[in-house]
């Protein structure tokens, strides 16, 4: 079975664009693939996280996949600390990547720019850890964002290049595009994301969401309740896309252009489906945080499974390089 690899920054809280652009993909391709999902800490050190936040966070993305289906006993889950290899590897990469390669990583400028007292080494090698995020596994599909694209570029160039100076030894990692890559904010305007403050939490009651998605941009021309709408303008329809079935949504569709359905009641309509998805998942994740043990043991069997199949590629990797141990 062909080998995929994702990772996902245990930062902030769960938002629906993580849900909708990562998770829900992650449970799709647990099926079609031998699936190695990773919490990716480590990457998360370049931005200098508070140690019990880092902590936390771990366990509410661990908690927060779980409850979104993805499934442990077909996928292996796991953080990428408890797994030393990932550093092992970063290194040796590191010293095969050319400074001119990294420093077009639009990534690294904009997070630069996020955090301008904190322009630290780790967020220029960044795309490097990733790579051996996805060499370890020896991984030929990884299901990342657009917004990714270019860190996977920099892999394939980087696997070639071990290859061709090394010997044989990686596959081409490969994208797969998200069915749904790029969910708006509740401003309708910026990719979903916490540090923007325009998202829905994963774990947010029915309430909580109503007051947000009370203040959600829509059609920005439709200024009264009797002013005809344009759906495929508006944002919360774009919503509807993610959570409404086929039919209901044309009806919404022409209630809105023929200004008979008010934004609000689109809104409702949009929570009631809403509801359905984060409902059993909001539950599950409830019943998770309750039995922490179990949570434990689901990452100490993941960082198992995970372990030996980074100890064979490294033992492969160091026979190629030259890193030679007596025995
Ligand atoms: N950089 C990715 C992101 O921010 C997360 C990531 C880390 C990743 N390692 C990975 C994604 C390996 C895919 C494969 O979304």
């Amino acid at each position: 079975m062909v080998r995929v690899m994702s990772g996902i920054q245990p930062t902030g809280n769960l938002h629906l664009g993580n849900y909708l652009g990562a998770l829900v993909n992650w449970v799709r391709l647990q099926d079609q693939f031998e699936a190695f999902f990773c919490i990716v800490d480590l990457h998360a050190l370049t931005q200098r996280p508070k140690p019990e936040a880092l902590q936390h966070a771990v366990r509410e993305l661990t908690i927060g996949v779980l409850a979104s289906g993805v499934d442990p006993e077909r996928a292996t889950l796991f953080v990428q600390s408890h797994v030393p290899e990932h550093s092992e590897l970063a290194w040796i990469l590191t010293c095969l990547t050319p400074l001119g390669d990294l420093n077009r990583m639009t990534q690294f400028k904009d997070k630069s720019a996020q955090q301008p007292d904190n322009i630290n080494a780790g967020l220029f090698t960044y795309p490097i850890l990733q790579t051996a995020d996805i060499a370890l596994y020896r991984a030929e599909a990884v299901p990342v964002g657009e917004d990714q694209e270019q860190h996977l570029e920099l892999a394939r160039e980087t696997l070639r290049r071990f290859n061709f100076v090394y010997g044989d030894t990686f596959p081409e990692p490969n994208t797969v595009k998200s069915e749904a890559p790029r969910v708006l904010g509740l401003d309708g305007e910026f990719k979903m994301s916490k540090s923007r403050g325009n998202e829905i939490g994963l774990f947010e009651t029915e309430e909580e969401t109503w007051q947000k998605l009370r203040g959600a941009k829509t059609d920005p021309a439709r200024l009264r309740r009797s002013d005809p709408g344009t759906p495929e303008v508006c944002n919360v329809f774009r919503y509807h896309g993610f959570f409404t079935g086929a039919e209901e949504r044309d009806r919404i569709a022409a209630g809105c252009r023929s200004a008979q359905l008010g934004c609000v009641d689109c809104k409702r309509a949009l929570l009631a489906n809403m509801e359905r998805v984060k409902g059993p998942i909001r539950e599950r994740a409830a019943a998770l945080r309750d039995r922490p043990a179990q949570v434990d043991e689901i990452l100490h069997e993941g960082a198992g499974k995970a372990r030996a199949a980074a100890a064979a590629t490294m033992a492969l990797v160091r026979e190629r390089v030259g890193l030679v141990r007596p025995r």
